[in-house]
């Protein structure tokens, strides 16, 4: 097993010891892309993600517009990616646009959804929908969004639609994207619809109703489609206290840590929230052993360090390792540091739940292509380290294929393996596309893509 080795600037290396090693992976495992509807299709009207764009809230004054084009045409990034070798992608549906008002189905979305899903078959391409990824009907959302009481029964109802219209072409489905980055965006920083700031009770509510919707969902999905397998996307950040020997710190670290990753994977463990959560959360026993397998979305660690000076932070002043790897940042706030390691770690802390893995988002912000490679290379050598270590990972979804919309940064933040400009909707691989795509064919990652595509992840 390859160990890491920090070079002189703090940052992951594979050292000469490992390098002569061949990462190979599980038979059939799952090399995939992640997408979402919103930021990718393009003319998203009905949504509450499209009014707040119109209303000004996007950092840089943009808007989704056409996005990727998706709607008209995602085939074209479905060539691109089989001809990488891929073998699954992650999309999700619109909910707005298949229920633009209340109990008003469009068949014609979930028509074009059908063919989509053809497209993807037809190129060797292993479909998993998310039913639920940051954007509501402007409808839903004017009615409280999921804090309304009838939230769950809407939602139910949309997926009964959905997987009755999609069940035959696809059997791998996520619910809930991130339903902490929702909470947290949507009702403490206010940088997601419905923008409401330091409403940390919202925070909970949201949370616990979206579990409760996912649950149903879940179960709705099974008495359809009994074969099929079910989870959700939990983002995971690393939460480390800035000096480990401080009790202090491990404390206020321990803490960013329950209610931030802990809440949701708890609920589906226990039926049950951590006291004193569970004062707010409601009910959550029908949660309980609602998963097939547990997605994780894996990006950033933070440094957390005690200090009695931010209270609305659990006390816990959180700030990325000066050592580390920084990745783009978004305008007027931080983005953690880029820590491929993250992935084994996460992997090995959920898989105490027992149930098979996806990573279901993982990438970094690069426009440059400067960090990517590296991060790509010691992100998949830490998924064999942890697959090594007893977890059952059964895929890796990157984030992302080609350069969306991203959320309240607008374009100005690139995620894509390909570089997309949005105006003339024109199409460039990153270098880091070349090896993902050897990655992905030959099922491992060998010593000799490290030294043609990703140098920079050896030492010497
Ligand atoms: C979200 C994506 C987003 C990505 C990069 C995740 O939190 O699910 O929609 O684009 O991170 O920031």
């Amino acid at each position: 097993m390859a160990r890491s080795a920090a070079g002189t600037d703090g940052v992951d290396r594979i050292d000469g010891a490992d390098r002569g090693e061949r990462l190979t992976f599980p038979a059939g495992f799952r090399w995939g892309v992640a997408t979402s509807s919103h930021q990718c299709e393009g003319g998203n009207t009905a949504n509450n993600w499209y009014a707040w764009e119109q209303a000004g809230h996007i950092k840089t004054g943009e808007r989704a517009g056409l996005a990727c084009d998706w709607w008209r045409n995602a085939e074209r990034d479905f060539d691109l990616a089989r001809d990488l070798g891929l073998n699954a992608l992650r999309l999700s549906v619109e909910w707005s646009r298949i229920e633009p008002r209340p109990g008003k189905w469009d068949g014609a979305a979930l028509t074009r959804y059908r063919q989509m899903l053809v497209g993807l078959h037809e190129r060797g391409i292993e479909p998993m929908v998310t039913l639920h990824h940051f954007t509501n009907p402007l409808w839903f959302e004017e009615r409280g969004g999921f804090l309304a009481a009838d939230a769950m029964e809407r939602f139910d109802r949309f997926t009964e639609r959905v997987v009755t219209a999609l069940g035959d072409l696809c059997d791998l489905w996520c619910t809930v994207n991130e339903p902490n980055v929702y909470a947290v965006q949507g009702y403490l920083f206010g940088a997601f619809p419905p923008g409401r700031k330091g409403d940390a009770l919202a925070v909970l509510r949201v949370q616990a109703a979206l579990a409760r919707a996912h649950a149903a969902a879940y179960r709705t999905i099974h008495r359809i489609q009994p074969a099929a397998r079910v989870g959700w996307a939990q983002n995971v950040n690393i939460f480390d206290p800035a000096h480990p020997g401080n009790p202090f710190d491990r404390l206020a670290a321990g803490l960013q840590d329950a209610t931030f990753n802990d809440f949701f994977p708890r609920a589906v463990a226990s039926g049950r929230a951590a006291f004193p959560l569970s004062l707010v959360a409601g009910d959550l026993r029908a949660v309980q052993d609602t998963c097939d397998y547990i997605g994780v979305n894996v990006y950033y660690r933070d440094l957390v360090a005690f200090d009695l000076r931010a209270p609305t932070e659990l006390f816990g002043r959180r700030f990325a390792d000066p050592a580390g790897a920084r990745s783009d940042q978004p305008i007027g706030a931080a983005w953690g540091e880029v820590y491929p390691d993250g992935l084994r770690r996460v992997a090995l802390r959920v898989a105490a739940l027992g149930k098979p893995i996806y990573v279901t988002e993982n990438g970094v912000a690069d426009a440059a292509d400067r960090l990517r490679p590296w991060q790509l290379a010691l992100a998949v050598r830490a998924l064999r380290a942890a697959i090594t270590a007893g977890a059952d990972v059964r895929g890796y979804y990157h984030w992302t294929l080609v350069d969306n919309f991203e959320w309240s940064e607008g374009w100005k933040t690139r995620f894509g393996l390909v570089a997309l400009d949005p105006q003339t909707q024109t199409r460039t691989p990153r270098h880091s596309a070349a090896l993902y795509g050897v990655i992905a064919r030959a099922n491992a990652l060998t010593p000799a893509m490290l030294e043609e595509y990703a140098p920079a992840a050896l030492d010497g």
